[in-house]
């Protein structure tokens, strides 16, 4: 039976098996010695004399090669002990060595933190920057989020449901990814932007309490903290209101940190609410980074912005645009006129905000399908434009729809900035490059005539 590298300190004086790659290897001639590394640590094997072809063979190995070694777990001598070690106190005696798997040599090192190295590399050989002991941490760390929460919104009773990936687009500000139909020519599915109008229909079927850990994908310029595809934790509830949606982000991410981060201090508590408008007159900025240290790894200035404007001016395209998105209720609409200018209209929106970074960002919904309508027209669709492409939302809207709103604090941005890091590359384990490419995969990459021709698609050859 295999023992992991963790439980080897247990087992003094037995007889155990470990496998696991060579992290190290130190030729003393008589003596060789390995740091065998499993997914949970490091443990010291030492081949000695007393299995001479055991030794012979253990001079063969190389870093990273693949071994399965049995052998006695012994006390190390005082003075040999290696105190940052969890396993320092002791090292296995082999009595037998398996070889599974050779390894060609890395093409960069996996003992450091590997911030040194050309990002390029890094992400060509993804599953080998992955065996860093960082970036394990970040998996891990990513993981334990995402369970806190998912256990966290269960006990309150909420559903994790599953929305479609081949769907609409639906406008969150960005392009869409489109992927050909085979089965209706010249038609198109687009990916997610969001499950926006998915989570509001589970409204209308009377879900109540919805959430889903989601991936979504933008076509937009890649940065530090943005990415073509991104998880969210997406929220929506009935019968509800914005005290009780930033409430129950607000307790959730206290204990999650309480729980899991008990190193890290929040700096106010409960989170600051700031109007849009404070937000910009005190700080010049909609996402402030309210920590009193900046020096402090281990701060976290949560807050949230309230009161946003409901539509901004689009200079290019000489129309009003939703500053969060259309389905957003607008303050006090009943006293408003909305044939008029809609300057000055704010919003039941609010964004989540933590040292600086958008981490998240949700509305009380319009669930009044007439005022939605004008919400649309106000940004510049036609009438008729509106039923084709939002008339599935108004019609639902037409059978009874619950009041509701929702949130969605992104997964990658608040993992980056919990685990240290200056980028969500480093918390997702296959990211793109800032160019928008899988160099692992290589991806995007050209299709077949024969697929091509499947999916009615000819691809425009560029002029010279
Ligand atoms: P919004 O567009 O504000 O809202 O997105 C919510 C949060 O998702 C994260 N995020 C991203 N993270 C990484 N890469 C990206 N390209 C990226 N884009 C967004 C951010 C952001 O705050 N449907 C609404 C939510 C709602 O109204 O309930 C929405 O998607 O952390």
């Amino acid at each position: 039976m295999r023992t992991l590298t963790k439980d080897a300190p247990n087992k003094i004086g037995e007889q155990i098996t470990l496998m696991g790659w060579v992290h190290a290897r130190r030729d003393h001639g008589k003596l060789i010695f390995i740091d065998l590394r499993d997914r949970w640590g490091i443990v010291q094997v030492v081949f000695n004399p007393k299995n001479k072809e055991v030794l012979l063979e253990a001079s063969r190995l190389r870093p990273e090669w693949v071994v399965k070694i049995e052998g006695v777990v012994k006390e190390r001598p005082e003075g040999m002990q290696n105190p940052e070690l969890p396993t320092g106190k002791i090292e296995m005696e082999a009595m037998k060595l398996e070889i599974l798997a050779e390894a060609k040599t890395p093409p960069f090192t996996l003992d450091t933190d590997g911030h040194e190295i050309g990002e390029e590399n890094r992400l060509k050989y993804r599953y080998l920057d992955l065996r860093r002991e960082r970036l394990k941490r970040n998996l891990i760390l990513r993981d334990e989020i995402i369970s806190f929460i998912r256990s966290c919104l269960h006990e309150k009773d909420f559903i994790e449901i599953e929305t479609p990936i081949l769907t609409k687009s639906t406008p969150e500000g960005a392009r869409d990814y489109v992927v050909p139909s085979r089965l209706y020519p010249g038609k198109f599915y687009a990916l997610p932007q969001s499950p926006q109008q998915y989570k509001q229909l589970l409204m209308v079927a009377g879900v109540e309490r919805y959430f889903q850990i989601v991936r979504c994908f933008r076509d937009e310029d890649t940065r530090g903290d943005r990415q073509p595809e991104f998880t969210q934790l997406d929220i929506e509830m009935s019968f509800t209101n914005q005290e009780e949606i930033l409430n129950l982000i607000e307790e959730i991410f206290t204990e999650l940190i309480k729980k899991k981060f008990p190193e890290k201090h929040i700096t106010q508590s409960p989170f600051p609410r700031l109007s849009y408008a404070e937000a910009m007159e005190k700080h010049g900025s909609d996402k402030p980074d309210l920590r009193k240290n900046k020096d402090d790894k281990n701060e976290l200035a949560f807050a949230f912005i309230i009161d946003f404007p409901m539509f901004e001016w689009k200079k290019d395209e000489k129309r009003w645009d939703a500053v969060h998105h259309p389905f957003t209720k607008i303050q006090n609409s009943e006293s408003l006129n909305l044939d008029g200018d809609p300057t000055g209209f704010l919003a039941e929106q609010y964004d989540f905000v933590l040292n600086g970074y958008e981490v998240g960002g949700g509305s009380i919904r319009e669930h009044d399908p007439t005022i939605l309508e004008k919400v649309f027209e106000i940004m510049g669709n036609k009438k008729e434009d509106v039923r084709e492409k939002f008339g599935h939302l108004l019609t639902a809207f037409e059978y009874g729809v619950p009041p509701h709103g929702g949130i969605a604090p992104g997964i990658d941005r608040l993992a980056m900035i919990l685990a240290g890091e200056p980028n969500i590359r480093e918390v997702i384990a296959f990211p793109k490059t800032g160019d928008g490419r899988d160099l692992m995969m290589d991806a995007p990459s050209e299709l077949e005539k024969k697929q091509l021709d499947e999916l009615h698609l000819e691809i425009k050859k560029k002029k010279k």
